[in-house]
Order: C-alpha cells, then structure tokens, then sequence
C-alpha cells in the first residue's frame, strides 16, 4: 500500500508587516481597534510592485525542498493554489517549475479553489501519490490578494494579505496523509467573488475582491465544522485525537467559533491570522510551516487543516505529521 506524507515545508512573506495603523496613515476610514475586534488582525505583509505569485511561490518552496533534503529535480508533481496567479497563462505552477530549475519532469498545474485551494492541493496531490502515477510532489499555496482589492472598500482591504506557503508531499510506507475531504457549492458564487475579466485587451466588469461578509461568516462556521468531522470519522479518530487544529486564518472570530464547534482549546490552534491576515490559499501551510518551526508540531501529531473559501468550496486533511 502506498501512503503520502509531508517531508518538509517552508514558507515565505514578503516585506515588513503593515499594521492597521499604517492602513490609517495611508488614508483607509478604519482604526486599529475596529479591525482587532472584528477580525484579530493587526498587521499583514503586502508584496512589493513586480513581485509575484511566483516569486513568493518560489521562495516558499525553496525553504520546503530543503526542509526535506531533496533536491528540486525529485519533484516530479507542482500544484501550486492561487487564485492571484502571475498571468492567465501560463500556470503559476509552470512559471515556479522554471524558477527551480525543474525541466521536463512530472506535471505543473495551477488549482483555483480560492482560501480552500492548498487543502484542495493536498488531496490531489495524496490521491496522484497513492495512485503511484508520482512520487514526490511540491503542494504550494501563494497569494498576493492586494492586487485584486478595492483600497477604496475598507470592509474588504483590511482584512487580507500576500504570502506564501509549500510542503513537499512524498510517497511513503506508513501515512501520513490520513483523509481527505473536498466540496463545493457553486449556488453561493456571489457571496465571495471577483467578478471581472479580461476580454478584447480590456477589464470587463468589476476586477476586485467583493463579499458579503456575515454571510461568508456563517457559511464559513458551518462547513468548517462538518468537514472536520467528516475526516476525522473516515479516519475513525476524535477531536481528542488532534493535537493542532489549523484552519484557514480569515477571521479570529470564524477560528474560536470553529474550535468552539470542535470542543478544541484554541491552545491547540495555530493562529496566524493577527499577524498574516487573511493570505488565502497561502494561510494554512504558512500556519503548518511557523508551527513546525517553531516546534509546536511534532512528528507524529496528528494535524488537521481546513479550508473554505469563494465558490463556495471547502475541504479538510487529516494527517499524521
Ligand atoms: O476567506 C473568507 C474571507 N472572509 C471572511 O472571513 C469574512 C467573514 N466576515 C467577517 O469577518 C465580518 O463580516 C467582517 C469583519 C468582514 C465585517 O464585520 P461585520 O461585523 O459583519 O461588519 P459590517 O460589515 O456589518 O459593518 C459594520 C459597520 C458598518 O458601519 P455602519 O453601517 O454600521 O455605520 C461598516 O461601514 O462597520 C463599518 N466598517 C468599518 N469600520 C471601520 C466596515 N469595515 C470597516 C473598517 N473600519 N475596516
């Protein structure tokens, strides 16, 4: 039987973090404290004019190859998680294939599954490995959501940031990788989206970030709770069982109410959300990577991570790290 677990991660933010007082200074309606108590956020990093989803990408996944003492040309699977990929075509995925060098190897491709995207990556890239079409796969999710946000709409532009995190993911005689959920449900569309395109060398329609944020709220809560749940009874485990509860870091309140949910202590959550803000596909392997750096997560934890976002879809990974 093969199996698919995690052998490195890494992760990357680009800049200085920006507090919402420099939000304040750069002329939004807002203050600090609306923004902590609504959200838990009090800074986020912002990439820089000319830096990329694949650069950020690239830097993540730099730190993951050596975290798990491979070599870039071991990877022959990329899935990179965006939905703020460098350009229409071609993928982020193959863009970060050529900046590590990686030639005529595997697969690159891009996932779009928005904050769900890595947990939509991860079981993939679990499913390609226990299929053993692949061996050793590089699972990015990196974002730079300040290019798709409206400076003008404070209920949207204080809430998210840029960044990136990756793991490599590898074949393996014991799991890792214990279960996996994925779903979507396409009616809610409207309540996250960016509802432009591009046609005819022109932006048709509105080209930025637009929600309806009790309603992502309680949507969020919700699948949250059911998807954990659904993962855990396919791995016949509990809640006691979890040692960290990583879920997408989009708002303090949606982690305690998630944690509530669960009977999880938010001591067993990893939070990045006060420091990251909302970094999309990008959230939880930057949570996954901060806490196996800093030594909070263990091998042999078991982690479960969840994710949901725009389209609506969400997704949940169980694993034993
Ligand atoms: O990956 C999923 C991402 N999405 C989310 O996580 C969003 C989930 N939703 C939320 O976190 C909350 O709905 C928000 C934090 C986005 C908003 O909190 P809320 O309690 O739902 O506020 P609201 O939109 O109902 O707005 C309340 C007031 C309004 O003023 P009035 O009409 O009561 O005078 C807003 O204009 O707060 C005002 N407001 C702000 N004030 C200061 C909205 N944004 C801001 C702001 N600073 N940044």
């Amino acid at each position: 039987m093969i199996y698919s677990r995690i052998a490195g991660t890494g992760s990357f933010l680009p800049g200085d973090p920006v507090t919402n007082d420099d939000l304040v200074e750069r002329g939004i309606p807002t203050s600090d404290q609306w923004i902590v108590e609504r959200t838990g956020i009090r800074s986020r990093h912002l990439a820089p004019d000319g830096m990329n989803c694949s650069d950020l990408a690239f830097e993540a996944s730099r730190r993951a190859i050596e975290s798990a003492g491979v070599a870039p040309a071991d990877i022959d699977l990329i899935i990179v998680a965006t939905s703020t990929p460098d350009f229409i075509f071609p993928s982020s995925a193959a863009l970060l294939q050529s900046k590590l060098g990686i030639r005529n190897a595997g697969a690159a491709f891009d996932v779009q599954a928005v904050c769900s995207g890595f947990a939509y990556a991860l079981s993939i890239a679990d499913k390609f490995i226990r299929s053993g079409s692949h061996q050793r796969a590089l699972v990015v999710g990196a974002e730079v959501f300040s290019r798709i946000l409206d400076w003008k709409d404070r209920g949207t532009c204080v809430l998210f940031g840029d960044g990136a995190g990756a793991v490599v993911v590898e074949a393996a005689e014991e799991p890792g990788i214990l279960a996996s959920a994925i779903h979507a449900d396409g009616t809610y569309n409207p309540i996250l989206c960016v509802p432009g395109t591009v046609a005819g060398g022109a932006v048709i329609g509105d080209p930025f970030l637009r929600m309806d944020g009790q309603a992502v709220f309680k949507f969020a809560v919700r699948v949250l709770g059911e998807v954990a749940q659904e993962v855990l009874d396919a791995a016949q485990l509990t809640t006691g069982d979890v040692e960290w509860l990583i879920p997408h870091q989009a708002n303090i309140r949606i982690l305690q109410a998630t944690a509530k949910r669960l009977s999880i202590g938010m001591d067993r959550v990893i939070t990045t959300v006060d420091q990251h803000g909302n970094t999309s596909a990008a959230s939880i392997p930057l949570a996954l990577d901060l806490a196996v750096r800093d030594g909070r997560i263990q091998r042999g934890n078991h982690v479960l991570l969840e994710g949901v976002g725009g389209g609506f879809t969400w997704g949940g990974v169980l694993l034993r790290y």
